[in-house]
């Protein structure tokens, strides 16, 4: 898009012809000090346990190198870029509930800002330490508001975290993989329904159908306030059993283009709520396993980052360069692959889908699920 081009902020679905783009930045990103969000995902033999405060040096230039690098990959195919404006993460959060002593970042966007339509969303979020992390994204809102008078900035409300917020027993040690896969398959996570909460990247959105994770960063208080926020949407809460730490929908279910979906085949998604696809004709497909058997150092994230893909345009996809399998099935699926160098910035907050946000993308509002489930269990 030349600089010239009159913003315009737009975006209904995963897969349209992307147009503008955020794109995070790792600057300052701190790894946060404990508190309940990010204990229950922080796993007891990982790197990161007893760990905090500004992420190395060298890891930081390492990433805004390769973040810098996927920007430009985006520029080179016409694709407006921004970046957002990073604070100081060194600062406590404090508010009359609680105080955590530092910050998190602003490398993954996709967690903060929902894009529907005209309208960008700031997501209520969970975490203590990533109270304030809206505020780098600002600049950004403030600029759109001015140069696009059908532009919605939109924040959901602020939340309370106080420790109502969060069930007790996921903060203890040494909770096993089997007891965190039976809580998990029940519904039972971290979060409570004290208030509403949800992030941003737990929404996959499909044109007039929102599918929205139920999980540790989403509850089903957080999912009922999108579904009154959205009243021109159907909004369906999924959950997945298989994952010990469901954050974020994106490493799970990753939607190509209409009627085509990957589903990750360690937490697929259960029967009961695939009616809306299958009535439908929707594909899903089992997602190629990630390349690496680890996660790299100091990383929340699994390896199902592989399938953290950026959809360009329906025939057009960017895909981590070492995800050799992942790439192979998106290319035998029929879509070109532009590979992007960044296993090395997943560290700040995820991959290809998780370091975007999405400002335009051509296209309209379309209803891509005429024939809903029978019975209404999916659908709030
Ligand atoms: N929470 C997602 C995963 O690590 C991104 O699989």
């Amino acid at each position: 898009m030349a600089k010239t081009e009159a913003t315009r902020v737009c975006s209904w679905n995963e897969w349209d012809p992307l147009r503008h783009v955020i794109v995070g930045v790792a600057t300052d990103c701190h790894i946060p000090p404990p508190e309940p969000a990010v204990n229950a995902k922080v796993p007891d033999d990982s790197d990161m346990k007893g760990r905090h405060g500004m992420r190395p040096r060298e890891t930081i230039d390492k990433g805004n190198q390769l973040l810098d690098k996927f920007a430009d990959v985006l520029k080179s195919r016409g694709i407006r870029v921004d970046r957002p404006t990073p604070i100081d993460f060194s600062q406590p959060v404090q508010t009359p509930d609680f105080r955590t002593p530092t910050q998190f970042g602003c490398m993954p966007p996709r967690d903060v800002l929902l894009t529907v339509g005209k309208e960008i969303l700031e997501a209520i979020m969970s975490y203590r330490c990533r109270w304030f992390e809206y505020l780098c994204y600002r600049p950004l809102m403030q600029r759109y508001w001015e140069e696009d008078p059908d532009f919605r900035h939109e924040a959901a409300p602020k939340p309370r975290l106080t420790d109502e917020d969060y069930h007790p027993d996921y903060l203890s040690h040494g909770i096993s993989e089997a007891q965190r896969l039976e809580w998990t398959a029940n519904k039972h996570f971290v979060t409570t329904e004290e208030e509403p909460l949800f992030d941003a990247a737990d929404v996959l959105r499909l044109g007039r159908d929102l599918v929205v994770q139920h999980g540790f960063t989403t509850n089903l208080k957080g999912i009922d306030w999108i579904r009154r926020h959205f009243p021109d949407h159907r909004v369906h809460a999924v959950n997945f059993p298989g994952d010990p730490f469901p954050i974020h929908i994106d490493a799970t279910f990753t939607p190509l283009r209409p009627g085509l979906i990957l589903n990750n085949p360690n937490r697929r998604l259960p029967d009961d709520q695939r009616e809306l696809f299958r009535r439908n004709d929707w594909e899903i497909v089992d997602a190629a396993p990630p390349a690496h058997n680890q996660p790299p150092p100091l990383c929340y994230s699994s390896v199902w980052l592989s399938m953290n893909v950026l959809v360009l345009d329906p025939k057009t996809v960017c895909v981590e360069k070492s995800e050799v399998y992942q790439a192979e099935q998106l290319d035998k699926l029929g879509m070109n692959v532009v590979e992007v160098e960044l296993r090395e910035a997943y560290a700040f907050g995820g991959g290809l889908h998780c370091a975007t946000a999405d400002v335009l993308r051509e296209g309209e509002f379309e209803d891509y699920f005429p024939i809903q489930p029978a019975s209404d269990t999916a659908n709030l």
